[in-house]
C-alpha cells in the first residue's frame, strides 16, 4: 500500500508547478468565485462557471440584466415559440467580463482560476453566444477555459483568432476516448492541442456524458484507455480524472497510475464557500445512498444526477425563457416548454399542474431547487461532525482541499 499523499505530486500547467487538485465547475454559481479563489490561493486550480452569468452578476454586482431582458420580452410569455427571445450579445459579453474580471482581480497565490463553459447552454443561438462567452472570458483575463457538456467540435475555431488563444490554458471534459479523438480531429485545423483533458466518469455530479446505462462504465478503465492511446500517439496531454474521487487515497491511486491531477467537486458542496444555500447543504449531508438518482428530466437530453427530494422534480412552473432562456435550442425551443404545454393541454382548467418528465432547469437551478450532486454525496456526513442542534457542521474549502492534499490512506480529517 502506498504511503504517498497528493502533496507528493505536482502538475505542470502554464509553466507552473501546481498542487494537482482541480475543483470542478458547478453551475449555477455553486462553484463560486470564493471557492475557486481558495483553490488558487492554496496552489491548485479552481473553476467558476459561466452558466446563467447574468443572474450571477445581478446577484453579486447589482446589475439588472435579467430585469432588462424580461421587460423586453414580456409579451412572449404565453407563446410556445421563443425564437424571438434572443440574448443581447453585447450584454452577454459585458456580464461575462464582469464575472471573470472581478474574480481575477481578487486572485491571490500561485494557483489558477479557470471557467467552465457548457456547450449545452445553447441560448437560442448556440454558436454566436458560445463565441461571445469564450472570447469575453479570455478578454477579462481568465487563466483557462474548460469546455464542458458537449463535444465542442467547433469551439477552438470560435476563438482561434483571439490574441490569448495560445497563452490561455484550454481543456475539455470527455467521458470516452471516442469523444476525445473526435474533438482532437475536428480541432486539428487550429494547430493547437488542449492543455489538459478532464476525463469524467459516471459517478460525477451534474450532467453525465453517458446514457442511462452509465452504471456499466467505470472511471479507472476509461482513464487507462485514454492514457494508453496518448502514449501510443506520443501525445503529452495531462489527463485529469473526475467523478467519485472522495479521499486523498482515491486521488493518489489515479496519480500513481499516470493521471496528472484530479478534478473533484462533491466534497466542496458542503463548504462555506459553495454557493448553495445552507439549508440545501444540510440536504446533501443528510442524503442516504438511496436518496440519489440519475434521471432524464434535464431538458438538455443528458442524464443528470440529483437528490430525489429536489423541489424541481414534478414542479409545473411556467417556463421563464423571457428572463433566462439558457437552454433554448437554435429554433427557440426547449424540451421543458414542450412538456409543460402538453401538461397544460391535458388539464386546461387546473390551477396548478405538475410536469413529471422534464424540469425547468434554468429557473430551478437559479433558485437552487435542482439539487444535482455526485454519487458519493451520501458519504458527506462522514466528513464532518454534528452540531448540538443535530445539523452537520459546514466545512471550510481550505479544510477540504488540505484533506485531499495531505491526508494519507483512506482517512478523512474531521474539522476541529
Ligand atoms: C453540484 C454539482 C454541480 C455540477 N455542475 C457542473 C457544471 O455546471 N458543469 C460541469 O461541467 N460539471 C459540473 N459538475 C461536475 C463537476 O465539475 C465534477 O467534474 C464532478 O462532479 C467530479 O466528481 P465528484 O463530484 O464525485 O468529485 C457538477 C458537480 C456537482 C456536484
Amino acid at each position: 500500500m502506498t504511503d504517498k499523499s497528493v502533496d507528493d505530486f505536482r502538475v505542470r500547467l502554464g509553466g507552473r508547478e501546481l498542487v494537482p487538485i482541480m475543483i470542478g465547475g458547478m453551475g449555477v454559481d455553486i462553484s463560486t468565485a470564493d471557492l475557486a479563489l481558495t483553490a488558487a490561493r492554496l496552489g491548485g486550480i479552481g473553476h467558476i462557471s459561466d452558466a446563467m452569468v447574468k443572474t450571477i452578476t445581478d446577484r453579486r454586482y447589482d446589475t439588472q440584466y435579467v430585469k432588462e431582458k424580461t421587460k423586453l420580452y414580456k409579451s412572449h410569455a404565453d407563446k410556445p415559440d421563443k425564437s424571438a427571445v434572443q440574448f443581447n450579445l453585447g450584454r452577454l459579453a459585458e456580464a461575462t467580463r464582469l464575472h471573470v474580471g472581478k474574480t481575477m482581480e481578487a486572485k491571490r497565490g500561485d494557483g489558477l482560476v479557470f471557467i467552465n463553459c457548457m456547450e449545452k447552454l445553447t441560448m437560442n443561438a448556440p454558436k454566436e453566444t458560445l463565441r461571445v462567452r469564450l472570447r469575453a472570458a479570455l478578454d477579462a483575463g481568465i487563466d483557462g477555459i474548460t469546455l464542458a457538456a458537449g463535444l465542442h467540435l467547433g469551439s477552438f475555431a470560435l476563438i482561434e483568432d483571439h490574441p490569448r488563444f495560445r497563452d490561455a490554458k484550454l481543456g475539455i471534459i470527455v467521458s470516452s476516448l471516442r469523444a476525445f479523438q473526435l474533438f482532437l480531429r475536428k480541432s486539428a485545423r487550429t494547430h493547437r492541442l488542449p492543455d489538459y483533458v478532464v476525463v469524467e466518469g459516471p459517478l460525477a455530479g451534474g450532467h453525465l456524458g453517458f446514457g442511462m446505462d452509465w452504471a456499466q462504465y467505470d472511471l479507472a478503465s476509461i482513464v487507462a484507455e485514454i492514457l494508453r492511446w496518448l502514449k501510443a500517439e506520443h501525445l503529452d496531454i495531462p489527463v485529469i480524472p473526475a467523478g467519485g474521487i472522495f479521499t486523498g487515497r482515491d486521488a493518489v491511486d489515479f496519480l500513481e497510475s499516470g493521471a496528472a491531477a484530479v478534478q473533484v467537486a462533491t466534497r466542496f458542496t458542503v463548504t462555506h464557500e459553495c454557493g448553495l444555500p445552507d439549508a440545501v447543504k444540510q440536504e446533501y449531508f443528510k442524503a442516504k445512498e438511496e436518496d440519489i438518482e440519475v434521471n432524464e428530466t434535464s431538458p438538455t437530453g443528458y442524464p443528470m444526477r440529483m437528490l430525489k427530494n429536489s423541489p424541481a422534480l414534478g414542479s409545473g412552473i411556467r417556463p421563464n425563457c423571457e428572463a433566462y432562456g439558457y437552454l433554448l435550442d437554435a429554433n427557440g425551443s426547449c424540451a421543458y416548454i414542450r412538456a409543460y404545454n402538453l401538461a397544460v393541454a391535458a388539464r386546461p382548467d387546473a390551477e396548478k399542474i405538475s410536469v413529471v418528465d422534464k424540469i425547468c432547469l434554468c429557473t430551478h437551478m437559479r433558485n437552487f431547487n435542482c439539487w444535482t450532486c455526485g454519487a458519493t454525496t451520501y458519504r458527506l456526513k462522514d466528513t464532518t461532525v454534528k452540531n448540538a442542534d443535530g445539523t452537520y457542521r459546514l466545512l471550510s474549502a481550505e479544510h477540504v482541499f488540505k484533506d485531499y492534499q495531505f491526508t494519507k490512506g483512506n482517512q478523512i480529517t474531521l474539522p476541529r
